[in-house]
This record gives C-alpha cells, sequence and structure tokens, in this order.
C-alpha cells in the first residue's frame, strides 16, 4: 500500500533550465557596446586565454557555437567525402549533422545502459578501412572512459575529437576535459553551465590543428584580417581556403569572461543540487539515480533520472505529463538519433539496433538543475517526482 502525501503544486513553472547572469556580464556587454567594437575582437582574446588558463590547454579558439566548433575540429583533421565518423546515438542532432555536413558518414555505436556515455568495447567493430576518427560525446558532464577510447584510436590509427558541449568542468583522472583527445569542444549555449548565449570553444594540444580552425573560422582569411578596420590593422589580406563565418563577437566574449570566472561557483551549486537528488531518490526501486565512475567526474549539466517502468504504472511520457502538471519543466536528452527520420531513413536504422540508447530513451527524463535555482525549487522538484512516483506505483 502506498502512502497518502500532501501533493505540493508550485505557483510558477520552474523553468527546464536557465542562465545565471548578473551585474558583471551586463557591465561587461555595457563596456563592450561602448567601445564601438561588436565583433571579434579583444574581449574575445581576453575570453580565450582565460579559457585556455582555466582547463589548461596550449590552444584555446572561441568560436559561435559547438556545433561550429566541431564541424571545424573535423575538418582540421581531414574528414571528408566517404569518411566514416563513430559517435553516439545518445546525442544532440549537431554532433552528427556536422560529420554529414563534410560528406562523412555518422557510424553509431552503442552507449554504455548506465552512463549513457559511448562504450568503448562495442567502438571496435564499427571500425573499417573508412574510419577517420571516433566522436565520443560526454553524456550529461560525466566523462567518458577516454584511456579505452584513446587506446583503440591509437591503435586503429584514427583522431578522437571529444563532444564536451555538457563537460565543463569535467575531469578524468584528474584532468580537465579539454586535454585528452585531439580537438575538444565546448558550448556556450544559453542553458550550459558556462554561457555566452550562443558560442563555443575549440581547445587542442596541436599547433597544425590549432593554425586550421583559426583559419577556417574566419572566411579562411589571413590571420589578422579581423582587425583590418583598425588603424593597427590592414585593408590588404589574403584567402587561403574558402572557410566558414564561425567567429564569436565580443559582444558574447563579454558575457563569457564572468562566466567562466563563477564556472566553480556554478559547479558546485549543481554538485549540491544533484547530492539532494540523489538522497531524495536513490533508495526509490522506481527511480534509476545517474552513477559516477571513479575515474570520472561530472559537471552535472544535465541530471538524467531512469524510470524502472516495470515498477510503475504509467510510462515516460505519462510520467512527464505529470511533473509539468506540478508545474516543473523537465526534458528528455536525448531522441536517439538513430529512430529520427533522416538517420532512420537514410541508413536503415531500426530502433533496436542500439539497445542501450533505444531502451534508455524509453526510461530517461532530465531533471532541472542549474546554479539559479533555490532551495525551495530542488525541493519542488524532489517532491513532484516523489509525489508522481507514489501515485503511481504498481
Ligand atoms: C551533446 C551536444 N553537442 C553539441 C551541441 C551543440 O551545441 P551548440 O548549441 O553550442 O551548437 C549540443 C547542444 O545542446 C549538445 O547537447
Amino acid at each position: 500500500m502506498s502512502t497518502q502525501r500532501a501533493v505540493r503544486v508550485r505557483e510558477k513553472f520552474l523553468p527546464f533550465a536557465a542562465p545565471l547572469v548578473g551585474q558583471e556580464e551586463l557591465d561587461g556587454v555595457m563596456e563592450c557596446v561602448r567601445s564601438g567594437w561588436l565583433t571579434t575582437g579583444l574581449k574575445v582574446q581576453e575570453f580565450e586565454r582565460a579559457f585556455s588558463g582555466y582547463i589548461g590547454c596550449r590552444h584555446a579558439l572561441a568560436v559561435n557555437s559547438c556545433t561550429a566548433a566541431l564541424h571545424l575540429a573535423l575538418e582540421a583533421i581531414g574528414v571528408g567525402e566517404g569518411d566514416e565518423v563513430i559517435t553516439s546515438p545518445m546525442t544532440f542532432t549537431a554532433t552528427a549533422a556536422v560529420i554529414e555536413h563534410l560528406k562523412a558518414r555518422p557510424v553509431f555505436s552503442d552507449c554504455e545502459p548506465d552512463s549513457l556515455n559511448l562504450d568503448p568495447r562495442a567502438i571496435e567493430r564499427r571500425i573499417t578501412p573508412r574510419t577517420k576518427a571516433i566522436l565520443p560525446v560526454h553524456f550529461a558532464g560525466q566523462a567518458c572512459d577516454m584511456n579505452a577510447i584513446l587506446e583503440v584510436a591509437k591503435r586503429r590509427g584514427l583522431k578522437v575529437i571529444e563532444d564536451a558541449a555538457h563537460a565543463i568542468p569535467t575531469r578524468y583522472q584528474g584532468r580537465l576535459v579539454g586535454t585528452l583527445g585531439d580537438i575538444t569542444c565546448f558550448s556556450f549555449y544559453a542553458t550550459k553551465n558556462v554561457t555566452t548565449g550562443e558560442g563555443g570553444m575549440i581547445a587542442t594540444e596541436d599547433d597544425g590543428y590549432a593554425e586550421r580552425v583559426r583559419l577556417m573560422h574566419l572566411h579562411g582569411m589571413s590571420r589578422d584580417a579581423w582587425k583590418r578596420y583598425t588603424e593597427a590593422g590592414s585593408w590588404s589580406y589574403e584567402v587561403l581556403a574558402p572557410g566558414f563565418k564561425y567567429n564569436l563577437s565580443d559582444v558574447a566574449a563579454a558575457i563569457g569572461i564572468p562566466q567562466l570566472k563563477h564556472c566553480d561557483d556554478f559547479h558546485a551549486r549543481r554538485r549540491e543540487i544533484a547530492r539532494k537528488y540523489h538522497e531524495a531518490f536513490a533508495g526509490r526501486a522506481e527511480i534509476q539515480v545517474p552513477q559516477v565512475r571513479d575515474e570520472a567526474s561530472h559537471a552535472w549539466h544535465l541530471y538524467v533520472i531512469q524510470l524502472d517502468l516495470d515498477a510503475l504504472r504509467i510510462d515516460r511520457d505519462a510520467f512527464i505529463r505529470e511533473l509539468v502538471q506540478r508545474k516543473i519543466g523537465v526534458s528528455v536528452h536525448f531522441i536517439p538519433l538513430h529512430i529520427h527520420p533522416y538517420y532512420r531513413d537514410r541508413y536503415g536504422y531500426a530502433p533496436a539496433d542500439f539497445p542501450n540508447a533505444f531502451g534508455a530513451f524509453q526510461r530517461i527524463i532530465s531533471l532541472p538543475i542549474y546554479a539559479k535555482m533555490t532551495d525551495d525549487d530542488v525541493e519542488d522538484v524532489i517532491a513532484a517526482v516523489l509525489d508522481t512516483t507514489e501515485a503511481n506505483r504498481r
């Protein structure tokens, strides 16, 4: 018999995600707007220096999204027509779309059922003579098993490009993500742990990749073309390659500089919320909480629970509807890419081709977790999840 709880419903809807921006970001933007220099310039350079200092990487190059970063990274390692790149189906569309943009083929490989990170043991079977790279995604902000992935890559002569959209700050065996693979790509989208509204960063130790990415992110124009309208610059430039328009603006960088300064504080708050969720849910048979591996740390960009559907009378979608009725915004990360019409039809995938990703998809719910949440917000989420669980327990 389930015990009856008093159902507590918030007055105001709690958004699934929201940035924490304050006076420093406002001051930075005002200073930038007043200066009259709105596009890429000194603020971007300052942001790049701060980022490489924070991560401890040799090169950091700011771009206008993680999608752009991934596109540039794959281009820099030479991915092109007919090549294959191995990645997880448990990711956002951008991870695979950029492979398609280069006329290469995204080859999905299943994730682990618990971490939802690329399973290193499954990768080897997907490698063919056309495979160029492995593209692991640090799902939710937990580091992938990078030793195993880097070992396969080294043995089979492949590059490793990391999708670290969720992974700041994430450590693997004590090292921050951003110093492990060949090139790492970060996101500063509005909901991310560090935001510039829209933005991204490329981190690499390799001088050659850094040079190629720097060239291609701004029209393929010679190095100092960005300052061609200043007294210090020159009107003359050369186009060395048909590059992209992926530069970050100084306005965005002005938001990113204070955001990065507070990254560890934001992370501490996310960790605290994750701890509260763990304490509230860990003993419940109906809810599987995220597990953090010994060698990995977690940025807690997402807090993803998995429902035990055998222990409940409702499915995941109905569970979400009940949370929304209780004014709690939630989401699902992700609808696996292989069941989306484009990938399903183009490559003939069936849902069961990646059983861990598809199985998890039917059970996962991402709960709100962000630095701006108050303790009351956290308690409301806990109450809503527990009420829904108790009301629908088998
Ligand atoms: C795993 C993953 N990769 C890439 C991206 C793309 O990031 P951006 O919006 O900065 O292009 C996202 C965005 O949500 C993501 O979740």
